[in-house]
């Protein structure tokens, strides 16, 4: 505010304006409208003049004047300061409730519901039905997820060295999955982000895809712990499978139909009906309410045009051997049966595991037990026709390459926990590789930084895997922050960020 238009006459006291704007921090009370005349414009933004006091008019959104976005799709409070709420969109901060800003002039159905995470609370227009058709990734924009931005940032705000700072505000440019992983979880992420990536696609006249993980199996993680889920293997927990996770997930994904989305269908649970059947009690019980839960799901969610599904393989330490491919084959086979009319679109590898995507360092051979698929490439190369004999009609895959750009200190493939040395893979993409048309993408599945499983032996889902030599420590509970793991997926990703 200059000085050598400062009005002679000011009153002697201004009350306390009610709203921040801009004018505070420099002294002056807001206008009490955005409207309010404009009497003088300088680099601070515009004045008038009220209670013969120079006042700061609020601008269109408050945060506008401090050369950030009004918030467009979220109402997600990342973080507070004196100017106000922010948010974060596009891998930018942006002002949440500015005077005309913020939900983009939607009026929010359900104010109720916001736990603070989430993002567009409105009601988007839904336009005509989407239907997939060829490469569900490919001409698409890929939703950012505003929780794991938020994450991000609350990373980096413990971080001092700025180049690591640097990298990790690249993660924010990345998409990865949103993963459905208890009812609540659904309930609270599925809709709000569907309708963000609706607004977003309604105002860019761009289609946006969003990936969710489908995870709450009854008797999930079977043969292991570190991810046991909150249903037991028994008829009413499967019961709360269908109609409280199932039928939910359907009734949005029917509902918001002129978007893209992708589902990755239950981690490691056919893998486990492939190998752990037999070794397993725990994979024993779990058998019926995989075998059903995926017919249930591949009826319901398979049958919708704009929803494309990839069922989990596990990884090339995991089916690559020829005698578990060869089962593979008929069990995927048998649930994709058993879930039709409704169509699987393919499957996904690697997902929240470690194995690198080329190793030209391994063979068949001791040092992979005899493993003829010891990488990524190979196990898909393999799998392809695998399937392909099996009789499967739609095979194509995704590789999850959120951690597998750096080989891990793992003495062994098997080893999934937290593992030291790990590195961020190859970004995002459709159509990552050519000359393997049945790769629809690479894709981050499981978010980087989220840990793999806690190294409390005390816990109840303490996995002896998160307490090997090579497993990163202290960790904690699987899906929570672990910043260690995240600062050194950043500084050994491959490609650099
Ligand atoms: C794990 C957790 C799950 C979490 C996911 C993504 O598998 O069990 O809760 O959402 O990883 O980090």
């Amino acid at each position: 505010m200059k000085a050598s238009i400062a009005l002679t006459a000011i009153a002697a006291l201004a009350a306390k304006a009610s709203a921040a704007c801009w004018s505070e921090p420099l002294g002056y009370r807001c206008c009490s409208s955005p409207n309010a005349q404009v009497i003088y414009t300088d680099n601070d933004g515009k004045w008038g003049v009220e209670n013969n006091d120079w006042c700061g008019i609020p601008s269109a959104c408050w945060s506008e004047s401090l050369g950030y976005p009004c918030c467009k799709y979220t109402s997600d409070v990342v973080y507070t300061d004196n100017d106000g709420k922010w948010g974060v969109e596009n891998g930018d901060w942006c002002g949440i409730n500015g005077t005309s800003g913020g939900n983009n002039g939607y009026t929010p159905s359900n104010p109720g519901n916001n736990n603070n995470q989430g993002g567009y609370e409105g009601e988007p227009t839904i336009g005509a039905q989407y239907t997939h058709s060829g490469n569900p990734f490919a001409g698409h924009k890929f939703f950012l997820n505003p929780y794991y931005t938020a994450e991000v940032d609350a990373a980096i705000a413990q971080m001092s060295s700025s180049s690591l700072k640097q990298k990790a505000e690249k993660m924010k440019e990345y998409s990865n999955a949103i993963w459905l992983d208890t009812i609540e979880n659904m309930n609270s992420w599925l809709l709000r982000n569907l309708k963000t990536a609706l607004a977003e696609q309604n105002e860019t006249g761009k289609t946006v895809l969003t990936v969710f993980v489908v995870y709450d199996l009854p008797g999930r993680d079977c043969h292991a712990l570190a991810s046991n889920g909150e249903l037991l293997a028994n008829d009413s927990d499967f019961d709360r499978y269908k109609t409280e996770y199932i039928d939910v997930i359907e009734g949005h994904l029917k509902k918001y139909k002129s978007q893209p989305v992708v589902l990755v269908v239950e981690p490691d649970s056919l893998a486990n009906m492939v190998t752990n059947l037999e070794n397993t009690p725990a994979c024993r019980d779990s058998e019926k309410y995989y075998m059903d839960g995926h017919a249930y799901l591949i009826k319901k969610l398979g049958a919708l045009p704009h929803v494309a599904m990839y069922l989990d393989i596990g990884h090339a330490f995991w089916l690559g051997w020829d005698d578990n491919r060869e089962k593979a084959g008929k069990v995927y086979s048998k649930v994709i049966s058993s879930g039709s009319p409704g169509k699987v679109r393919g499957f996904a590898s690697n997902v929240a595991n470690y194995t690198p995507w080329e190793d030209p360092t391994l063979s068949r051979g001791p040092d992979t037990e005899w493993n003829p698929c010891p990488d990524e490439k190979r196990y898909l190369e393999a799998m392809y026709k695998t399937f392909q004999s099996a009789g499967i009609k739609s095979v194509y895959f995704i590789d999850d390459t959120s951690r597998n750009g750096h080989k891990t200190d793992r003495t062994h493939p098997g080893e999934w926990c937290n593992q030291t040395g790990v590195g961020i893979g190859a970004r995002p993409a459709a159509n990552p590789i050519s000359g393997m048309s049945y790769l629809d993408a690479f894709y981050w599945v499981k978010p980087l930084g989220e840990s793999d499983g806690t190294s409390d032996e005390s816990a109840k889902r303490f996995d002896g895997y998160c307490g090997h030599a090579t497993a990163m420590k202290p960790a904690p509970e699987a899906g929570q922050w672990f910043q260690k793991h995240f600062e050194q997926g950043l500084e050994n990703a491959n490609p650099p960020l």
